[in-house]
């Protein structure tokens, strides 16, 4: 059986944990294959949010198993954390939350160094969570990583020490006014250990390929967005994982001809949260709508969403760079009162204008140009099929269909699980 991807198709939150638990009902396995507590995926049902950071999207379905993927890179801290917040869930972890056990741990001290280089930087900040992710994937790529695999080994505490070593050697280098309290921070994350160890540490490339034989359905779930790619993304303003498709390959070892559907989700309009360039950005009442109406604050920092009008160019790169075979698109509800809607179809650049994405879309390289749609009133989030769609909202759907060349099979209207409309 071959195995489904979901991933976001712009700058991240374009909410993949909404999907993610809707579709799980379908799937026998959800897999996580990049990123880590950086993420933030949040899910609503019964009247409750949920945000999940490091768990998999479908841990609140009954036989589901969630599965962490190597790709990933686990703070046990936030880890256990997120664990102790579902409590009172009944659920049990032991049988249905794995982990790799070539996953990569963040340990204290890349938190420090997280906070340090983005300090040294100034105003030229990532704007990163502050959550350890580009020194931890940077000691992956560097070979000085520990994984989960290595706490279980005898001289788990001498690799710890010596990595750790390494790194305050790196603090002291950067002359930081950074105050931390290594003892406290130490004996937190050893104890948040014994935790994650009580979970089934597992060889998970191997326990998909034989769920693949056995014709299990496997959803591999995407954390952050394609913008955010390392390779593909606005670099330097990017995360450090591959977000796209080819990261499920390498950050679950699932095969390039085992991928089935591709499902890519986009917001009906942009959103980014940190720093870099952004063309279609707002900064009128316009957008400063779209934020309050869409409670466009980040799940995992509370940090305000820069919002603006759907990109065209960057959807149609990220949609070819991922092989997205159907499209979701979520917050259409945010859009309802304004008269008018903006689509940007292409740049104007100094070459002329342009319909792909460019090396650099930075304000000085690239000035979007917009074709203008009629806007619909009414509240969507109460519709519960397309046929109840405004005539403008449907027209905006059959749009942007035809741009893309790609079906957009649920629309969402709204965060809760039961406000998710299929075509
Ligand atoms: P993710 O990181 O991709 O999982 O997305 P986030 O959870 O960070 O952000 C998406 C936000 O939008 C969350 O607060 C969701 O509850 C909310 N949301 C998801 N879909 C919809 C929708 O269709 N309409 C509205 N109004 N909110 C939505
Ligand atoms: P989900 O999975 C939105 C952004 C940060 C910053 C940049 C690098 O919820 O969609 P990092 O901490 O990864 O080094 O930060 O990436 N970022 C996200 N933005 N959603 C996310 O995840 C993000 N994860 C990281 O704001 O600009
Ligand atoms: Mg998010």
């Amino acid at each position: 059986m071959s195995v489904d991807l979901l991933l976001g198709l712009q700058w991240g939150d374009e909410g993949k944990g909404k999907i993610v638990d809707v579709l799980t009902t379908d799937y026998d396995i959800i897999a996580r294959f990049q990123g880590g507590p950086n993420a933030g995926h949040t899910l609503k049902f019964d009247g409750i949010s949920h945000v999940l950071h490091t768990i998999p999207s479908g841990i609140f379905h009954p036989s589901a198993i969630n599965l962490i993927g190597n790709g990933v890179v686990i703070d046990p801290v936030i880890f256990k954390g997120e664990l102790d917040k579902l409590a009172g869930f009944n659920i049990d972890f032991a049988k249905k939350l794995y982990v790799s056990k070539k996953a990569h741990l963040i340990l204290p001290t890349h938190r420090l160094l997280d906070a340090a280089s983005e300090a040294a930087k100034g105003k030229a900040k990532i704007g990163s969570t502050l959550k350890g992710i580009g020194p931890t994937y940077m000691d992956k790529t560097g070979r000085n990583g520990i994984r989960v695999g290595d706490i279980l080994l005898e001289d788990w505490k001498t690799r710890y020490n010596t990595l750790r070593d390494k790194h305050l050697k790196m603090l002291a280098n950067y002359n930081s006014s950074l105050e931390y309290d290594l003892t406290d921070l130490e004996t937190t994350f050893f104890q948040s250990l014994e935790t994650l160890k009580s979970l089934p540490l597992i060889d998970s490339e191997n326990f998909l390929h034989t769920a693949q034989k056995e014709n299990k359905k496997i959803l591999a779930e995407g954390a952050q967005g394609s913008l955010l790619d390392i390779d593909f993304g606005t670099y330097p303003f990017v995360t450090s994982s591959t977000t796209t498709a080819a990261g499920a390959c390498t950050g679950l070892g699932i095969a390039p001809n085992a991928v089935g559907d591709v499902f890519g989700i986009f917001k009906a309009y942009t959103t980014r949260v940190g720093s870099g360039p952004f063309p279609t950005e707002l900064f009128d009442e316009v957008g400063e709508t779209m934020g309050r109406v869409g409670k466009e604050f980040g799940a995992t920092t509370g940090r305000a969403r820069r919002c603006g009008w759907i990109d065209l160019v960057a959807l149609k790169y990220a949609i070819r760079v991922n092989g997205v075979t159907q499209l979701m698109m979520m917050k259409g509800d945010v859009l309802s009162g304004f008269s008018t809607i903006k689509v940007c179809t292409a740049y104007k650049t100094k070459e002329g204008v342009i319909e792909h994405l460019p090396f650099s879309i930075e304000p000085e390289n690239v000035t979007p140009q917009y074709i203008e749609l009629q806007g619909w009133k009414e509240d969507l989030t109460q519709m519960s099929s397309e046929s109840e769609f405004p005539a403008t909202f449907n027209d905006y759907i059959a749009y942007l269909e035809k741009e893309l060349e790609t079906p957009i099979k649920i629309v969402s209207v709204g965060p809760d699980r039961k406000q998710t409309i299929f075509r």
